[in-house]
């Protein structure tokens, strides 16, 4: 079987045929869909009908797995899944689609908005990999938009404006824009805002990217409003139809892509009736991007 990989999109995302991951990959093959995602930045897989072990033992291919602590209100008694899995589900532990008014639900819609996984921690993640075990019937499509596309087409004076900047990323910045406003002390403390910069260059291809996300909140060193309306406008340039790349699932698809190039959304479905049941891995990033404000802390 011949590992076998082809365009979706004029500008990235690729599918990947002739490759079955319940098996452990060759060396080989990890070199090749790495140099893939510094090329498509997005790969779908199609009918790979994976278990958690499966799921975790390919992830781990690419580097060390985040742990699912610090990026919801789910509780660890309250988790269905390890904790290597970002539940993405609508599910409650019971495996029962959750109440309408389910706190951690409510929560989870911030996947809604435009996002890149973890620009909330000081390491940002480096891939993200989600496997539809059980997928909408409609809607429910995961959107993806190309930063690098987006920032090459900046016009050259914007480019020199953003070169330096840096923003505040926090999950309660993104929850605000849903109107998701009450935490306990102990979340607030565990979501406290990182810095991220707004620019980021490929460590392999060396191409620049956007690196935005609802999850930032301001601009350090600009006022609040003026930040947040540029921020806005600036993820509607990022995210034109030209940019965006919409997957629609289909049960036992597995989708990955690199955090430090992209950003993706979830789109709306009948979530009361329907289960989707979708499940992510996520490979941890090399280390900070700027100072975090506790690093300066401790060193001066
Ligand atoms: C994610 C996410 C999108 C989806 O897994 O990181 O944002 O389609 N989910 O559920
Ligand atoms: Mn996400």
């Amino acid at each position: 079987m011949t590992m076998d990989i082809n365009p979706l999109h004029p500008i990235f995302a690729g599918g990947v045929d002739g490759i079955d991951l319940r098996h452990p990959l060759t060396p080989t093959q990890v070199g090749a869909l790495e140099n893939a995602m510094d090329r498509f930045a997005v790969l779908v897989f199609r009918g790979q009908a994976i278990d958690d072990d499966q799921q975790l033992a390919f992830s781990r291919n690419f580097g060390a797995l985040e742990q699912a602590i610090g990026s919801s209100v789910t509780t660890v008694e309250n988790r269905r899944l390890g904790m290597e899995f970002a539940d993405v589900s609508n599910l409650g532990k019971d495996n029962r689609i959750m109440a309408p008014d389910n706190r951690q639900r409510m929560f989870n819609l911030g996947n809604r908005l435009w996002h890149s996984d973890s620009s909330f921690r000081p390491v940002p993640s480096k891939y993200s990999i989600l496997s539809g075990r059980i997928v909408a019937p409609s809607g429910g499509n995961t959107e993806f938009a190309d930063m690098r596309a987006a920032y090459a087409a900046l016009d050259d004076a914007t480019k020199a404006k953003i070169e330096d900047l840096v923003c505040e990323h926090s999950l309660m910045h993104s929850r605000a824009q849903i109107g998701f406003d009450t935490y306990t002390d102990e979340e607030r403390e565990s979501f406290r805002p990182v810095l991220q910069p707004l620019v980021r260059t490929h460590p392999v291809t060396g191409r620049k990217s956007l690196y935005l996300a609802s999850h930032a909140g301001t601009i350090v060193g600009w006022p609040v409003p003026e930040a947040k309306a540029f921020l806005r406008d600036l993820i509607e340039h990022a995210t034109q139809r030209e940019f965006v790349y919409a997957h629609e699932w289909q049960a036992n698809d597995l989708v990955m892509w690199d955090n430090r190039t992209t950003m993706h959304r979830v789109r709306s479905f009948d979530a009361h009736t329907v289960v989707r049941d979708m499940r992510r891995t996520t490979v941890a990033g090399d280390g900070v991007l700027v100072a975090q404000p506790e690093l300066q802390a401790a060193v001066g």
